[in-house]
C-alpha cells in the first residue's frame, strides 16, 4: 500500500508517496514528470552501493536513461565544493532547464542536490528519494535546501520545492539502529509539537516500529509527512508556523556544535535531547504540568534513545558554554534567545524572550543529572 501526502502549494503543489517496493517502481513514478527520457541521479558512494543499481534498473525499465554521481558520503560534502561539483556535472551531463534532477540519499545529499538544482540554470526540477528516516520524515520535504558555510550550517541557500517525494520504506531496513533511531527522534517530535494522540500512537507503537513492522513504519512517516505538509502549506518560507518544526533545535544546535557536528551526537539525537529538554524548561516556566517532561524521558528510554546529557559521550560546556552557542544560533532575534515551548504534549508554541536563567538553570540540573 501506497500512501500520499500532497503539499499543497499551489501551482508547486507535490506528492509525497510513501511505501514498500517505491524505489523498484521508481521509473512509472517518475515518468510523467519528463519531457524527455532522461534523469541525473545525485548520490553518495555508500548509498549508491546500497540503492543505485535497482533505482537504475527501474528507471530503465521504462526507457528513462540515466547518468548518476556519487559524492563522498558525509556532512562535508554539504559545502561549496561539493555544490560546485555538483552543479558542473550536472552541467557536463547536459542536463536542461526542463529536465529533472534526482536526489537519492540522506539529508546531506537532499539538501545538496536541492539547492544545485535551484541554481542550475536558474531552476530545474527536481525529485526526493530520500533513503534515511530523518530525511524521509524531514529534510526531503518543504523545500529547504543549501550547503554549509565555514561559519556555521545551512547558512547558503534557497527554498526550492521538489516536484515528487518517493519515501521507500524498505530502505529503512538498511539502517544501522543508531540512524533510524536518530531519524526516530523527528518522528517523536511532530507527536509532541502538535499531536497527542499521535505521541500517544507512538508510545503503543514505537518498539514494534523500531523492530521493523513495516505497516506501522508507513503510518508514522504518513503522519508526521501529513504534518510538516500542513505547516509548510500555511507557513512555507518560516514566517511564523514553520518555526515550530524547530522544536528541541535551539538546544539541539548547540549540543551539535559542542560535540562538532561528529558522530558523538547524531542531529536527530540532538533533537530528541533538546526536546527532553524543551519540555524540562517549560515545566520550569510553569507552562506545563511535570507529567508532561516525564512522559518524553519515559518514551525515549523505552525506545532505547539519547535524552539525558550525560548519554552524550566524552565532556560538554557547561552552561555557560552552552547558551554561549545557543546564542550564535541563527535562531536568535535581535539578540533573543527564542525557543519552542510547550503547554503540554501536542500543544507547542514558539517564544521569544526565554530568561537565560531558567534556560541556565535547567542545563546546570541536566548536567549534573547522572
Ligand atoms: N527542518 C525544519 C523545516 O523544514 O522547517
Amino acid at each position: 500500500m501506497t500512501a500520499i501526502v500532497r503539499v499543497e502549494l499551489g501551482a508547486r503543489a507535490y506528492e509525497v508517496r510513501i511505501g514498500t517496493g517505491l524505489i523498484g517502481r521508481a521509473g512509472a513514478e517518475i515518468a510523467p514528470l519528463l519531457r524527455r527520457p532522461r534523469v541525473a541521479v545525485l548520490t553518495d558512494a555508500r548509498v549508491a552501493g546500497l540503492h543505485l543499481p535497482p533505482l537504475e534498473a527501474a528507471l530503465a525499465a521504462q526507457g528513462i536513461a540515466c547518468s548518476a554521481l556519487a559524492l563522498a558520503p558525509g556532512e562535508a560534502t554539504k559545502g561549496w565544493a561539493g555544490l560546485e561539483r555538483a552543479v558542473e556535472w550536472l552541467i557536463a551531463e547536459r542536463i536542461e532547464r526542463r529536465d529533472v534532477v534526482v536526489a537519492l540519499g540522506g539529508g546531506v545529499i537532499g539538501d545538496l542536490a536541492g539547492f544545485a538544482a535551484a541554481i542550475l540554470r536558474r531552476g530545474v526540477r527536481f525529485v526526493q528519494v530520500p533513503t534515511t528516516l530523518l530525511a524521509q520524515v524531514d529534510s526531503s520535504v518543504g523545500g529547504k535546501t543549501g550547503i554549509n558555510s565555514p561559519l556555521g550550517k545551512n547558512l547558503i541557500g534557497a527554498f526550492h520545492q521538489p516536484s515528487l517525494v518517493l519515501a521507500d520504506v524498505d530502505v529503512l531496513g538498511t539502517l544501522a539502529p543508531r540512524d533510524f533511531l536518530a531519524g526516530y527522534g523527528e518522528v517523536v517530535k511532530y507527536g509532541l509539537l502538535g499531536d497527542a494522540g499521535f505521541f500517544a500512537w507512538l508510545e503503543a507503537n514505537g518498539p514494534a516500529l523500531a523492530a521493523g513492522d513495516a505497516g506501522l513504519r508507513t503510518e508514522a512517516l504518513r503522519r508526521s509527512v501529513e504534518m510538516k505538509a500542513g505547516i509548510v502549506a500555511r507557513d512555507e518560507t518560516e514566517e511564523g508556523e514553520r518555526a515550530l518544526l524547530n522544536l528541541g533545535h535551539t538546544f539541539a544546535h548547540a549540543l551539535e556544535a559542542a560535540t562538532g557536528y561528529s558522530d558523538r551526537l547524531l542531529h536527530g539525537e540532538a533533537v530528541a535531547v533538546g526536546c527532553q529538554l524543551a519540555f524540562d524548561l517549560s515545566a520550569r516556566l510553569g507552562l506545563c504540568a511535570q507529567e508532561a517532561p516525564s512522559r518524553v524521558a519515559a518514551h525515549l528510554a523505552a525506545m532505547g534513545m539519547k535524552r539525558r546529557l550525560s548519554d552524550v559521550p566524552g565532556d560538554l560546556p557547561g552552561p555557560e558554554g552552552l547558551l554561549a552557542l545557543m546564542a550564535q544560533d541563527k535562531k536568535v532575534v535581535d539578540g533573543r534567545l527564542r525557543f519552542v515551548l510547550a503547554r503540554g504534549i501536542g500543544d507547542a508554541f514558539v517564544a521569544d524572550d526565554v530568561p537565560p536563567d531558567a534556560v541556565r538553570a535547567v542545563l546546570a540540573e541536566a548536567l549534573s543529572a547522572a
